[in-house]
């Protein structure tokens, strides 16, 4: 059976270049980037090498970037680095209902240390209004966190907006790019934001290394305590490799003309369905504050799991990835209203770089067998 990759948002493949970059620092920085010696130095330039590659996607200096190991760890940091540096004081965070489970479970986490977390409801697109964050924020908030890009059906939130918001309060806003980073724009200083978490292995770099923004001034206890690595905020001796492998991953998402491409080939998918489908099928997300590459529907009636199994081949997501094997309604639907029927038949198609325009066409048509 043909293979068609259309998971983009679970995982990316390397890029090529990337690999190439790591072949090269794998052997070129095997010593300690921390040794001032002839067999640190090179590791250290591509460590530092990278760590300039990550600033300049986001738009921030250098120092600004802590390499962390992913995602999950960028967020852990933000959230419980904000209330560690407060310990002791009351605490309370702002964030929203349909975050990825690297934010919600810190939250809950969080809690039972005694901090009180308001979970912004959304609307059946899946954004935030900026009005309720305005309500919500008190005295004693610490932090607002707000995902770019919803990993599940691509909705797009006011981050600039909301930013405002916590900044007119002199909260720090925190927001998760894991999945906007390389297919919208990211840069911290237009979108106004203290702290932003990116995720290697969903911007063609490998798993296992990410990195937090932290803009200057902006106080966090480390999670890991250590030695004085990434300027005492991170201990562990750095991986040249993996840091390398993220900065070229870094400077090939800076260039976003690919995404006009995936963005044309993702509404070619879902003309098709709906010429195929008519009624039933929904679009699940924002219809225009959406990702360029996520494609949410809903086979009406029908369960998503079921369909999948049926298209031998083809890699796409019920839900999320992160949450497979689970077979209730998505929280994220669910907290967008979508009525069980529906969003029990929900599929994430997630576009990638590479993904043709003959895939699409294979995979509609497919779906056409399976379902008429
Ligand atoms: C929005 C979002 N945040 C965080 C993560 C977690 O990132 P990682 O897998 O690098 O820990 C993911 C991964 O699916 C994600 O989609």
């Amino acid at each position: 059976m043909r293979r068609i990759y259309l998971d983009h948002n679970a995982s990316t493949p390397l890029a090529p270049e990337v690999a190439a970059v790591m072949r090269r620092a794998m052997v070129d920085g095997f010593g300690n980037p921390s040794s001032p010696h002839w067999g640190g130095m090179p590791a250290r330039e591509l460590v530092e090498k990278g760590r300039r590659q990550v600033a300049g996607l986001l738009g921030c200096a250098p120092e600004e970037v802590v390499f962390t190991s992913g995602g999950s760890e960028s967020n852990n940091f933000a959230l419980k680095g904000a209330f560690f540096a407060r310990a002791g004081k009351a605490a309370h965070i702002v964030t929203t209902r349909v975050e990825h489970p690297a934010i919600l479970t810190p939250c809950r986490f969080l809690e039972k240390l005694g901090a009180r977390v308001t979970y912004l409801p959304v609307d059946s697109t899946g954004s935030i209004d900026p009005d309720d964050l305005r309500k919500a924020i008190v005295a004693d908030t610490i932090l607002v966190s707000v995902m770019h890009a919803n990993n599940e059906v691509g909705t797009i939130q006011p981050i600039a907006d909301c930013a405002a918001i916590a900044g007119e309060h002199g909260v720090p806003f925190h927001t998760d790019a894991a999945q906007s980073v390389g297919k919208i724009p990211t840069l911290v200083g237009d979108l106004g934001v203290d702290l932003m978490s990116i995720a290697g292995h969903k911007v063609y770099a490998p798993k296992g290394v990410g990195a937090l923004y932290v803009r200057k001034g902006v106080s966090l206890e480390s999670l890991i305590h250590g030695a004085g690595h990434e300027g005492g905020r991170r201990a562990g001796t750095e991986s040249a490799m993996l840091t390398a492998a993220l900065g070229a991953a870094c400077d090939l998402a800076a260039d976003l003309s690919g995404m006009e491409r995936v963005r044309a080939l993702r509404d070619r998918f879902w003309i098709a369905l709906q010429d195929r489908f008519g009624n039933s099928v929904a679009l699940n997300g924002h219809p225009k504050q959406r990702l360029p590459n996520t494609l949410n529907v809903s086979f009406v009636g029908r369960l998503g799991a079921d369909i999948l199994a049926q298209l031998d081949g083809v890699a796409a997501s019920t839900g999320s990835a992160c949450h497979a094997g689970r077979v209730e309604l998505s929280p994220v639907l669910e907290a967008m209203g979508v009525a069980p029927e529906v969003g029990m038949g929900a599929i994430r198609f997630s576009l990638g770089r590479t993904t043709t325009e003959e895939e699409i066409d294979a995979v509609a048509a497919r779906l056409s067998g399976i379902l008429l």
